[in-house]
């Protein structure tokens, strides 16, 4: 029987390559965004392309009662949902105390924690009843380490990542699984977005195909955590991180970020 998947940010770099994937394998998808237009636009072309079912939700995700929308569609509209998607985020270069707004934080803080964690919060329990379900939340490399000029984005993944692992646990023996997808730096809407495009951290940044493939793959194995679209030099740094010093390793992840460190 075809699945269901709901899917945050579905136009997005990542989110249109997860969409395709889940799509061509003959699931049907819940998208959410916050444009109706590109929304429609989506749905349009993966019926065309992949004869599946896709409803759209138009939601802000800054805001909880918008979140709290999507859950109270899927639920007038008798929809069935088996894999929820937490993939919606941004980021943002920028020193904390004097650069970055407090609407900004504020609401990075809204869309990739309290968006996620709502919505499982919502969908969990219809899963656990059913005895099945996927979760893949998308998180980051960044979940490992502090992010200067990142602060609260690395922040927030981190987060992510942790909340995701403990919910693996505690869904152990449900049927029910929780997948932390860690992307490395990769070419989409993100870099612009954040501010990013010239510094070094994106300089080496990868497509989200292999991304996608290898967090949608992890999810239906129900993995703990994928890390993936790493460039060959940055895979054995990710792996000895912690054993760096740890202002040493402040220094580069705040150089890495600054403006114009690409050239
Ligand atoms: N690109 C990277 O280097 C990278 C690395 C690691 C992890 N990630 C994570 O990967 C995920 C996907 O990002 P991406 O790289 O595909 O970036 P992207 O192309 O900018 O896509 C992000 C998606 O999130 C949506 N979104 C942002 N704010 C929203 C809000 N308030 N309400 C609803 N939707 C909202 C965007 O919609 P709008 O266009 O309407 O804003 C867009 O569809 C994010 O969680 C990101 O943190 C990215």
């Amino acid at each position: 029987m075809a699945q269901t998947a709901l899917l945050t940010g579905s136009y997005g770099g990542l989110g249109t390559v997860l969409a395709r994937i889940h799509a061509s394998r003959g699931g049907n998808l819940i998208l959410v965004g916050r444009s109706q237009e590109k929304l429609d636009a989506q749905a349009a072309e993966l019926r065309q392309q992949c004869g599946v079912t896709v409803h759209t939700i138009a939601a802000d995700l800054s805001r909880a009662d918008e979140v709290e929308k999507v859950y109270t569609t899927v639920k007038a509209n008798g929809w069935s949902v088996d894999y929820l998607m937490n993939n919606a985020g941004f980021g943002g270069q920028g020193d904390f105390a004097c650069e970055r707004s407090m609407e900004q934080d504020m609401s990075m803080i809204a869309v990739n924690i309290e968006a996620p964690t709502r919505l499982a919060k919502l969908f969990l329990p219809d899963f656990i009843e059913r005895g099945r379900g996927k979760v893949l939340n998308v998180s980051s490399t960044a979940a490992t380490m502090p992010g200067p000029l990142q602060a609260v984005y690395y922040a927030t993944k981190a987060y992510l990542t942790s909340w995701s692992n403990a919910l693996w646990r505690e869904l152990q023996d449900t049927g029910v699984t929780v997948t932390a997808l860690m992307p490395g730096a990769m070419q989409t809407g993100f870099v612009n977005a954040g501010g990013l495009a010239d510094t070094a951290l994106f300089a080496h940044a990868v497509s989200p195909d292999e991304v996608a493939l290898a967090g949608y793959e992890a999810m239906l194995r129900g993995d703990l955590n994928v890390t993936a679209g790493l460039p060959g030099w940055q895979r054995p740094m990710m792996a000895l991180a912690s054993l760096f010093p740890k202002k040493a390793m402040l220094d580069f992840v705040y150089n890495q970020q600054v403006s114009g460190s690409a050239h």
